[in-house]
Formats: structure tokens, sequence, C-alpha cells
């Protein structure tokens, strides 16, 4: 490593992977370079790069391309660095390793570009004195403090589009069909995409649902002659996850109606890709404003959008804290009213 002659900042990328994070390197990384002349390193493989001193240098050719690129030109991991203690770097503990590894190469600030984990993570790095900004990110859009993380956008077209096409062989074969959407333990993505894309039962984990409204509401349907029905199930609505939550209401549903149903568990093409317009916007903007923050020594803080501002909030407050849906939320009375059932009870068909 070079004698440092201007800010050093490192940045990692962590967790699930989503659309946008190249967005966001580079956002970080060019008006780094561009605007403050910084330099700019990337680890590899999330907290295990810092880890283990595995980086690259990020020159403004190597940001260059990349806004469209889906993934992570770093990589990833769910490495957590304070989960437990190791023994296997001889008797020095991970966040010794990492305190260790940042004041080797002198860094002056740590981006981290990750969910609720990776946030709880860089609040804890702070607590141990490192300058360090994060930039939440994840399709789950569960990051509280922000009003949305970038990867829910581009999510939430793949998930609409998978349901738009369900529409399609479900009224060929007359049949009920069951699609599970991501979204850890928050129901965003489902409700969205289920808005989006017609359902008829949005299942969430925030509202409980009962099997036999399920069960009645489709049968009312298939009463009124209505040829087919649209499930659309949050992953995080069974618990323990032991099984796909699709295939649970799918076999509950054709056990106890009768009517002919199947699951699609849509999984991981929900983070695949490239990000949309937006999510680029907004990646963009988020890594631009932490660029913002560290040329300020604005340090402990994740980067936010709240209304149509960028901003920031304490990483202190958002460690440990998970945005779930409102049950009050405008879009859930919007679905009631619309007939939509969401498991707990439903406004009868007219
Ligand atoms: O957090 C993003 C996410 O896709 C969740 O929606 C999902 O539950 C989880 O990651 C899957 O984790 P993994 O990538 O470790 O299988």
């Amino acid at each position: 490593m070079n004698k440092k002659t201007s800010k050093r900042i490192g940045i990692l990328t962590a967790g699930g992977d989503c659309p946008g994070i190249n967005a966001a390197i580079r956002g970080v990384g060019k008006t780094a370079i561009v605007k403050y002349g910084m330099e700019v390193i990337g680890f590899s493989s999330g907290f295990s790069g810092l880890i283990n001193k595995e980086y690259s240098i990020l020159e403004e050719n190597q940001l260059s391309g990349i806004l469209t690129l889906g993934g992570t030109i770093l990589g990833t991991s769910r490495e957590k660095p304070f989960k437990k203690r190791t023994r296997k770097f001889s008797d020095i503990d991970k966040p010794t390793l990492i305190k260790k590894h940042y004041a080797e190469l002198e860094l002056d600030c740590l981006v981290c570009i990750g969910g609720n984990g990776t946030q709880k993570t860089a609040a804890k790095l702070t607590s141990n004195g490192l300058n360090i900004i994060g930039i939440p990110k994840t399709i789950d859009n569960d990051v509280w403090g922000t009003d949305v993380t970038f990867g829910f956008d581009s999510a939430l077209g793949i998930a609409t589009e998978a349901i738009d096409r369900l529409h399609s062989t479900a009224n060929s074969h007359k049949r009920i069909m069951v699609i599970e959407i991501m979204g850890h333990d928050a129901g965003w993505l489902a409700l969205y995409a289920g808005m989006a894309g017609g359902g008829d039962v949005i299942l969430i984990p925030e509202i409980e649902y009962e099997l036999d409204v399920i069960y009645n509401y489709l049968e009312n349907r298939a009463a009124k002659k209505k040829s087919y029905s649209i499930v659309v199930v949050a992953e995080g609505i069974l618990k323990p996850k032991l099984k796909s939550a699709a295939r649970f209401i799918s076999q509950k549903i054709r056990k106890h109606t009768g009517l002919e149903t199947r699951e699609t568990i849509l999984g991981y093409v929900q983070r695949g890709g490239s990000p949309n317009a937006m999510d680029r916007i907004l990646a963009t903007r988020f890594g631009s404003y932490a660029a913002e923050l560290i040329a300020k020594d604005n340090y402990g803080l994740m980067v936010s959008k709240r209304g149509d501002d960028i901003s920031s909030v304490p990483l202190h407050e958002v460690g440990g804290n998970l945005r779930t849906v409102p049950i009050d939320h405008s879009l859930i009375k919007k679905a009631r009213g619309l007939g939509i059932c969401m498991g707990d009870y439903c406004v009868p068909l007219s």
C-alpha cells in the first residue's frame, strides 16, 4: 500500500446481494476520487475481507461500467464479526483483527453497504472507535431509519412480472396459484408485489392469518364463478421457517377446499440481475451522499431517504431495529377496500 497522501476509505458489501450495490459502490468511489481526491479500497466478501485483510485498490477506471451490473464486484458474505469468538485466528478475535487491519491500512473511514445485520455490525464498530458510514441495501426494505432501501424497487418489478405471468396460466387451468415472495421477516415486498400484481389473497408476517378465512374466501370466489385466484405469501409468514410458506399454504388449500392448487417459490431471481432505473438513482444518491459525509468527517451515520431527501441517521439508532409493515399502512387499507383478503378477515364479496 502506497504512503497515504489523502483520505483513504474502505468499502465493503455484506449480507444478501441485491440489484444496485455496484451503483452504490460507484457513487461512493467516484465522488470520493473525482470530487475529493480520496483513495478508495474495496474489501472482498463483506467483513471477511477486513478480517483476512483481503482487498483491492479501486481506481476510477475500476468503477466504470458497473452502474448496471447486478450483484457486487466486491463479493459478499454473512460474516458477523461480533457473533462469537473464534480461535481460527490464534487468540485474536474478529473485532480485534478488524481494528488492527483498519489501522494498518491507515483508513480514515469504512463504508458498510448492507442490510440490518450489516448496520448492526457497523454500529458496533462505531462504538469500537472506527469511523463508519452505513449505506442501507436490501430487497426486503426492512432497514429502520430510511423510507426505502435500494434493491427493493428492482425486486418489486421482478416479483410483479412473475405474478402477472401466473394470471394467464391460472386462468387457463382454472387453478389457485400460490406464489412465495422473499422479504425475510417483513412483508413489504409481498404487500407491494401483491397489490401491483393483482393478488386476491396477500399474506404478510405482520398480519396473523387464519386458514379458515382463506378457505372461505377462495371458496366464495369459486362459487361466484371467479375462474382462478392468486395467493401471494411472504416467506416470513411461517415461524419457524421450517418449510416453504407457499408449499404449506398450497397444500392446506388443496386439502381443505378441493380446489386445484399449485405453488411457485420465486426465490433468488428477486435478487438477481441489473438494477432498474429508480434503484440506480437511489444507490447513486446514497453513495454520493456517503462520500460527502466523509469529506466533512461526519461518521457514525447511516445514509437514509426521507420523502425525496437524502440525509442520515445515527447508526446506534438503526442497529438491532427492524422496519416492518405497520398494520394500519394505507396500502393494507386500500387492499381491504378492494376486497383483497389479508388472511385475518375479508370484506365479503359483493
Ligand atoms: O435479505 C435478503 C434475503 O433475500 C431475504 O429476503 C431472504 O430471506 C434471505 O436473504 C435469504 O438468505 P440467503 O441469501 O443467505 O439464502
